[in-house]
């Protein structure tokens, strides 16, 4: 449940008309709601109850410092992947101590800051980087906290190129060696053995893929505390998807019981890592439509969003709900349209074959937009990236100002004379 509903004809962000919004700070916008954000960080801090547990929202989901204040309010973690994202997290106010590491390619100066900030945990991914950390942590004579990221080998059944935990995907540790890379990982001087984390992929609709995964997980924790390892926490990623058309994914309320139930007398604190689950329904992208183009094939409404604001529908052939701002007259016919933007790529849609009633100059909303959407936007094209607005009951805060040209090209230069 999200607080984008339509009051009368007009399509409101929490207590706003979305059109009003986009009348102050222009378009493309994108607009955030802090009740939904916080709805659904409540929905997973909630269904763990009183279960120790951290919920690690994954920063990559939505990085705007408006959307981690927000959650660090409500007390939440946060999942990074690089130091940018943990620079994000602090300056946000985010507490270090709350903060688990991911990722594949970790750099020593990454790690470095990671230790001097005091983070949670370190997922680690490969052996190489096992050891790497276990230097960067002796050079500055502490120990560094690491799970290690198994890779469970199981479907996750959801798009391949967000699918990531089958033994051909690049991430974590094959669950196969896991315990050997354990036994080294608790034999390296610098090194302090706390979890098992894993992460299989992203918008999966099934629990089954997840409990899959969690059994195998707990056969090793089980036969890793035979040996004298003792496992702290149970990290088990993100990936619960949402509803973009007519999906019916698991509730967190729901995953998070049948998670419990398996875990059964095992003393584990649950860390997960939601990212689209909090942001995708609690943000929508407003767009303008520019010019209507019918030709023989296809009616063509060009609207001001492209692939540079939103690209999942271009990359992943994603499909994301797409609604007026103001809704027609009810006897306004409508007709298929492909919405698409001024990029030059064909590629460049953000729907295709939505039956709307369309006019020049009339105002979308694309919904759950939240996660996802800003995080991958580009300069493509030169293109100056959006605007980012937080809605909160009857205020709304410009978190991100539209990028100017100036801002576009500040980092470049021409060659001397
Ligand atoms: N933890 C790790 C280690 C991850 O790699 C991810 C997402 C998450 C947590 C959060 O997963 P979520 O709860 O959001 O499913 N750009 C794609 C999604 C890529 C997900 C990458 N990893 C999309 O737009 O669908």
């Amino acid at each position: 449940m999200d607080y984008f509903n339509y009051q009368g004809d007009t399509l409101f962000a929490e207590e706003l008309p979305v059109n009003e919004l986009a009348e102050q700070y222009g378009t493309p916008l994108y607009i955030y709601s802090r009740a939904t954000l916080e709805r659904h960080y409540k929905a997973y801090d909630d269904a763990l109850g009183a279960h120790p547990h951290l919920i690690c929202y994954a920063v990559k989901a939505n990085s705007n410092l408006a959307v981690l204040n927000v959650l660090a309010r409500q007390g939440s973690g946060f999942d990074i992947v690089s130091v940018g994202e943990l620079e994000r997290v602090l300056a946000a106010g985010g507490d270090p101590a709350k903060v688990i590491f991911s990722g594949v390619g970790k750099q020593p100066d990454e790690m470095r800051r990671a230790l001097q900030v005091g983070i949670k945990c370190f997922n680690v991914e490969s052996e190489a980087e096992l050891e790497r950390l276990n230097d960067v942590a002796g050079s500055m004579g502490v120990k560094a906290p690491v799970s290690l990221r198994v890779n469970p080998d199981v479907d996750a059944k959801t798009h391949p190129y967000i699918s990531t935990g089958l033994k051909e995907n690049k991430f974590g540790i094959s669950i196969d060696r896991a315990e050997d890379v354990y036994r080294k990982a608790a034999a390296l001087p610098h090194l302090d053995v706390r979890g098992v984390d894993c992460h299989i992929g992203s918008q999966l609709t099934d629990s089954t893929p997840f409990l899959d995964a969690l059994d195998r997980l707990l056969v090793l924790i089980d036969r890793l505390a035979e040996q004298g390892i003792t496992i702290d926490h149970l990290d088990l990623g993100g990936g619960l998807g949402v509803r973009y058309d007519d999906e019916t994914p698991p509730e967190p309320g729901d995953y998070a019981s049948l998670v419990l139930e398996r875990l059964g007398e095992r003393q584990l604190t649950l860390i997960m890592e939601p990212g689209r689950s909090i942001a995708a329904n609690a943000g929508i992208l407003v767009t303008r439509v520019e010019y209507l183009k019918p030709t023989e094939a296809k009616n063509f409404a060009i609207v001001d969003a492209a692939m540079n604001d939103l690209l999942r529908p271009s990359l992943y052939s994603a499909w994301q709900a797409i609604i007026p701002v103001v809704k027609p007259a009810a006897d306004k016919e409508t007709q298929s349209y492909d919405l698409v933007g001024p990029i030059c790529e064909t590629g460049d849609f953000i729907g295709k074959d939505r039956e709307l009633a369309l006019e020049q100059g009339d105002l979308l909303a694309v919904r759950s937009a939240g996660a996802y959407g800003f995080a991958m936007s580009s300069n493509y094209n030169s293109r100056n990236r959006a605007a980012e607005v937080m809605a909160d009951g009857s205020q709304s805060y410009l978190v991100r100002r539209r990028e100017t040209f100036a801002q576009q090209i500040a980092g470049e230069s021409v060659l001397p004379g």
